[in-house]
């Protein structure tokens, strides 16, 4: 491997990859060779390489993928790059194979993709994706992820995987919707998030558990949203907030300090403030709390507590704020039983803001049937219709639930934050665009009519 060869000076090792770039300067020609583990500037002298290899050298072009033996040798004082980590040494290649050969990309891989057109970027992403910044990204998301899982696991924590084939969950988006071949007219709903199924684990006696979550939300796109995206989502039972708040500080902050050390969090213990002082304060729930908005490095993370447990849409409906589960402040109980004034009853839940993102979410739940069945009433959900949605959560809730509570964060806007990128797309390897397309496999596309009907799908023109 390339990252391995600045101690091997003298020895005669093969190396694959792809050709980075290729400078010809008459008698011989440089490439630089690149692997997962970094460049190494390979020298290409016709003397050397026989009559073969003379040939083969002409042809070389950027990406084409290559297998090269030759000797690493220290390179002369003047020629030394202090730039990359290979720059004391260079190989004389002996032998060169072609193992494959490459079309010219349709943009530049040996250089930062972030002014090419997005759309491009998008189609070709497995060659976007071989430039030097996504392929931090993508390596840095992995590293972040195992460092919450072996956190997690230390803490107690047990991964469990949840159903992609559910029934929906309110979270407050639009669903995507699968039909079902087997029960003609019936359907799945694509999970928003896997609340439902964590609080029935904390039925089921799990304690703690936590995921690394896909959700799926039909909503309109943002920089910081995705249809499809990622939550480390966690669930506990026998907790307050302040355990649940103090658990996530905790991995925040030992993540930046193990995995991003260059980056300064701006205030430790992270300031805790009401919904109610943020919005009169900063005129925003994510209040940006950074000193200097032009420091890459800094994260400046705040708590916002106490959000209003209902919110009336447009059309003048109430819905739940966060979700129909989280419970609502003690205070506040006498009112949700009463149903008075209860756009004023506040939500035990919690939302923890970096840099003017919300990068987690959560609450303490209710656990007891009848305070349940009160909030699915207050939203104006008939008998019939909270039996039919949410039977099964309050038939678990008589079984001996515990009082629990978990919260899940978007885990594609923790790496934007990380990465310093503008926008979630840089963080994810195959992301959609704006508007909800997959450009690489051409998604959403027509099936045949043969898929249509065996789906029991008839479509309105
Ligand atoms: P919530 O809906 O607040 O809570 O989601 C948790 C976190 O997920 C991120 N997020 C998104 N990221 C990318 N694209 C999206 N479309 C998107 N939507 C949300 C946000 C948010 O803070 N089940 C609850 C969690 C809980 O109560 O434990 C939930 O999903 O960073």
């Amino acid at each position: 491997m390339i990252g391995e060869t600045s101690s091997l000076a003298g020895q005669t090792v093969l190396l694959k990859g792809w050709v980075n770039a290729r400078r010809d300067m008459g008698k011989v020609c440089f490439i630089d060779l690149r692997d997962r583990t970094g460049i190494l500037q390979v020298v290409l002298v016709p003397s050397v390489l026989g009559e073969e290899g003379k040939e083969l050298m002409k042809g070389l072009r950027s990406e084409y993928v290559l297998a090269i033996e030759g000797e690493i040798k220290d390179r002369d004082a003047k020629s030394i790059n202090e730039n990359i980590p290979t720059g004391k040494i260079e190989m004389l290649a002996t032998k060169i194979t072609i193992l494959n050969a490459a079309k010219t990309p349709p943009f530049e891989l040996d250089k930062d993709t972030r002014g090419i057109n997005e759309e491009v970027r998008l189609k070709y992403r497995y060659l976007d994706l071989r430039t030097e910044r996504m392929q931090k990204n993508i390596r840095l998301r992995d590293r972040v992820m195992q460092h919450s899982r072996q956190f997690l696991a230390k803490e107690g924590f047990t991964e469990i995987e949840t159903p992609m084939l559910t029934k929906g969950t309110p979270e407050g988006s639009r669903e995507f919707i699968v039909p079902s071949r087997l029960h003609p007219e019936n359907f799945y709903v694509l999970p928003q998030s896997p609340q439902q199924f964590k609080q029935l684990l904390m039925v089921a006696g799990v304690e703690r558990y936590f995921q690394f979550a896909r959700c799926l939300r039909d909503e309109d796109q943002r920089g910081d949203r995705q249809p499809e995206f990622t939550q480390c989502d966690l669930e506990m039972s026998f907790v307050e907030r302040e355990d649940v708040m103090d658990l996530v500080e905790r991995l925040m902050t030992d993540m930046v300090k193990t995995v991003t050390p260059e980056k300064v969090i701006a205030q430790t213990p992270f300031p805790v403030m009401t919904y109610k002082e943020a919005m009169e304060k900063y005129g925003s729930d994510k209040p940006d709390l950074r000193k200097d908005k032009n420091d890459p490095n800094e994260m400046a993370f705040c708590w916002v507590v106490d959000f209003p447990m209902f919110e009336t849409l447009d059309d003048g409906s109430v819905q739940a704020m966060h979700h129909p589960f989280c419970s609502v402040n003690p205070e506040d109980r006498e009112k949700l039983m009463s149903g008075n004034d209860m756009m004023s009853i506040r939500a035990n839940a919690y939302d923890l803001v970096c840099n003017g993102y919300e990068i987690w979410g959560g609450s303490i739940r209710i656990h007891e049937r009848d305070v349940q069945n009160r909030i699915f009433e207050l939203l104006g959900l008939s008998p019939e219709e909270i039996q039919t949605k949410f039977g099964h959560m309050l038939e678990a809730f008589e079984f001996g639930a515990p009082p629990h509570g978990g919260i899940a964060s978007g885990f594609d806007r923790v790496m934007m934050i990380l990465c310093n990128e503008p926008n979630i797309r840089e963080v994810i390897a195959f992301p959609k665009t704006g508007d909800a397309r997959d450009l690489l496999m051409n998604a959403p596309s027509p099936l045949p009519k043969k898929s249509l009907d065996e789906a029991n799908i008839q479509v309105k023109k």
